[in-house]
């Protein structure tokens, strides 16, 4: 495996998704890992990452020198590199301006990294760095330079040591994903081998040893996550696992009914389906503060949950969808961020309760588990299901909550889901949605005035939700959304199109 030791860059996560796409599992670790801990990690190359850090500041993050003198292939990327140069000799010229965005990149003499990338004169790659290497250290040579930098790229051959300035895990650059192969395939000699049906099996294996004849309770939201727990675990172990979905009177019509009817009829699950709208319901009543909805949702959730898993004799473990990048979160080398909002996963339940843990996809990034999900055979209306938020419409809801409001959004997103699964652009979107507004305004229907409500539709592009810009779908269908909403949903005689991107808004109202 290769081990991503992370400096903070906002691009650390992309680069642990190449290796893996190109079949070579890797892990991403703080920088400031002890020697000890990373050598049992038995890499058998490292990659170091960007960040934000200046190697000319004092408090600037290094690493162990033993690193270097291991004999493991490494590549320094942006800051690594940087990194590379200052400890191994050279020198990093410090500087207040930062490169940011494409440059034209020329190779110099030989390299393994250039191997297999097709011939040309130049290539475009992505630059996002303020300090740059002015002189390689003893044993490097140059191998590319740019329009403003001498030294883009260096190598040492001989100790499998290379350094990139610019970013080839980034799409921009140009036959990036060639660059970092080469390094996986030529320099490190690794073997492309980690595919999911290669995942499937091993925890096919591992599962049922970790968790012998005990027994298993799952939260079942309808999403993929937990779909994929479910019927991994349910292949693993079989009647041992306790599946649990809540419907807490939050749902959109067909929210987790359609894969929960789904997984009913082709798997043998045991299946618990509480029915507790009328608690969540009337907790929430009169509230209109989004964080105090999320709260009341979640604890009311968590009690639920516990309630029924004690009337299951003997449960030993909690199955949980939990994702590599919450791993990575949780040991990040970062400080905590800023609470933007208090998300809360309905796989999210406490510690206090008294299971161990089981987290079968805790390795995996999001693109990966949807790859596990059609290894095991799931249909695409849950592969590509779009993410909906724990507390439901009780988000979209925007101000009070209550069952004429609730059914009026439940109706329009209806129509807004039909839309897009009718013209294909389901699949094409991050997540598609209604909003329901707090606010009336005026309308004429036939000779009549009307005041009624607002349904607005947002509708994103992103890659993980930590970014989104709204989708530029066609008009004829957000036309066709429109009419409809205002036609078939009594109560709404208004439908606007957010277009807001995220930054500074976000993908969902509140
Ligand atoms: P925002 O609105 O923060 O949303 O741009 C990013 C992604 O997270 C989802 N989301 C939530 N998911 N509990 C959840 O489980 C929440 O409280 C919550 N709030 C937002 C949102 O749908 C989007 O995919």
């Amino acid at each position: 495996k290769v081990i991503i030791l992370d400096f903070g860059s906002q691009y650390t996560q992309l680069i642990a998704r190449r290796t893996r796409e190109s079949g070579v599992y890797s892990e991403i670790h703080p920088c400031n890992i002890g020697i000890n801990e990373l050598k049992a990690l038995q890499p058998s190359a490292i990659i170091l990452s960007g960040g934000p850090a200046s190697v000319s500041s004092p408090d600037s993050p290094g690493i162990d020198p033993c690193i270097f003198e291991w004999g493991l292939p490494i590549l320094g990327i942006c800051y690594g590199m940087q990194l590379m140069a200052h400890m191994l000799g050279g020198k990093v010229a410090p500087s207040l301006d930062r490169e940011y965005g494409r440059s034209d990149l020329y190779f110099e003499g030989q390299c393994p990294l250039w191997n297999t990338v097709s011939e040309a004169e130049k290539l475009t790659v992505w630059m996002s760095h303020g300090d740059h290497v002015l002189a390689v250290p003893p044993g490097f040579s140059v191998t590319a330079k740019t329009q403003n930098i001498e030294i883009a790229a260096m190598a040492d051959v001989s100790r499998k040591m290379y350094a990139l300035q610019f970013h080839p895990e980034v799409a921009h650059t140009e036959q990036g994903d060639e660059i970092l192969r080469n390094f996986l395939f030529h320099v490190a000699d690794l073997k492309s081998v980690w595919t999911m049906s290669s995942f499937v099996d091993s925890m096919l294996q591992a599962l049922p040893e970790q968790i012998g004849d005990d027994k298993v309770v799952c939260g079942l939201s309808g999403g993929i996550d937990s779909t994929v727990v479910a019927v991994l675990l349910n292949k693993a172990i079989g009647k041992n696992l306790h599946c649990i979905f809540v419907d807490n009177g939050l749902l959109r019509a067909g929210e987790g009914d359609e894969v929960i009817g789904y997984l009913r009829q082709h798997f043998d699950l045991n299946l618990h389906y509480i029915k507790a709208q009328d608690k969540f319901l009337s907790r929430l009543e009169g509230l209109d503060d989004p964080e105090q909805k999320r709260k009341i949702i979640g604890y009311t959730f968590i009690e639920v949950f516990e309630e029924e898993a004690k009337k299951i004799p003997g449960v030993k473990y909690l199955a949980q969808g939990t994702l590599y990048p919450d791993v990575i979160e949780s040991i990040s080398f970062k400080g905590p961020s800023a609470v933007i909002k208090s998300h809360h996963n309905v796989g999210g339940l406490p510690e206090k309760m008294d299971f161990a843990l089981v987290e079968p996809l805790r390795e995996l990034f999001k693109d990966e588990v949807r790859k596990v999900a059609q290894e095991l055979g799931l249909p695409d209306f849950i592969v590509w299901r779009h993410p909906f938020p724990g507390p439901g419409l009780a988000i979209r809801v925007i101000g009070e909550i209550t069952d004429e409001r609730l059914e009026i959004l439940r109706q329009a997103d209806k129509i807004v889901q039909h839309e897009l699964m009718a013209s294909n652009w389901y699949y094409k979107v991050w997540q598609g949605f209604a909003v329901l507004l707090p606010l009336k305004t005026v309308g004429v229907m036939g000779d009549e005035r009307t005041y009624e409500h607002v349904i607005a539709l947002r509708i994103v592009d992103s890659i993980d939700a930590m970014t989104a810009d709204w989708s530029r779908i066609p008009t004829e269908i957000l036309g066709r959304m429109s009419s409809r909403i205002i036609n078939e949903v009594k109560g709404v005689n208004r439908v606007v199109y957010d277009i807001s991107s995220k930054p500074p808004s976000t993908i969902e109202w509140e």
